[in-house]
């Protein structure tokens, strides 16, 4: 039997259980998306200190089969780098052709969205949300929270893969900054500079 690995109860305690019903765990640390934060000063100041983990994901193990789906919980916790907020790194699907949802348990944020020709597109995500990603748009996650963290569950094709290049070089379009102590969407000033 397959068991969807949302636990049972609250989801207001997410953080405090152990995801063990799933079988892939990735954390990621501030040193593996450095280079997508706006001040790179900022960010080399925390890195003197320490490399705090910007998020959890926890996923199914499912073969790269058509018809198969992956899904899994994002933790993405509070904080800043500058007037940053954290953020997932961002990616296309490898198969460019493949949509994915992702449902808000806990938190509030955006969603950042670009497709590979420029369009671009920003979407509010809090706890109940439901966002569908169309097939084409790359998607990144930020949490506004100041204390909060943002956990969301996703479900995508398994056979769609990652395709994280475009981004690395690129950037998306639009930034979530705080200003004046309030999220704010912003030009990428250095979008498609690299
Ligand atoms: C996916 C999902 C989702 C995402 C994570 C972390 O396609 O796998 O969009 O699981 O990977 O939330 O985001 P990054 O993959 O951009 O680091
Ligand atoms: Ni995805």
């Amino acid at each position: 039997m397959i068991k969807l690995g949302i636990p049972p109860g609250s989801t207001l305690d997410l953080d405090d259980l152990a995801p063990d019903q799933f079988e892939e765990h990735v954390t990621r640390r501030l040193s593996e998306i450095v280079s997508h934060f706006r001040d790179q000063e900022a960010a080399d100041l925390v890195l003197k200190q320490e490399d705090p983990v910007l998020y959890d994901v926890y996923a199914s193990e499912r073969p790269a089969l058509d018809g198969e789906l992956l899904y899994g919980v994002t933790y993405l916790y509070p904080g800043k780098i500058g007037s940053e907020y954290f953020m997932t790194k961002g990616h296309f699907h490898a198969i460019l052709e493949t949509a994915e949802v992702y449902y808000c348990l806990q938190g509030e944020g955006f969603m950042v969205l670009d497709t590979p020709e420029g369009d671009s597109s920003v979407e509010s995500f809090s706890r109940g949300k439901i966002l569908y990603v169309p097939p084409r748009w790359a998607h990144r996650v930020v949490n506004t929270s100041n204390d909060q963290t943002l956990v969301f569950f996703f479900v995508y094709p398994a056979n769609a893969g990652h395709d994280y290049e475009l981004i690395a070089a690129r950037g998306f379009r639009k930034l979530i900054v705080e200003e004046d102590g309030h999220p704010a969407i912003i030009d990428n000033p250095h979008w498609l500079c690299e």
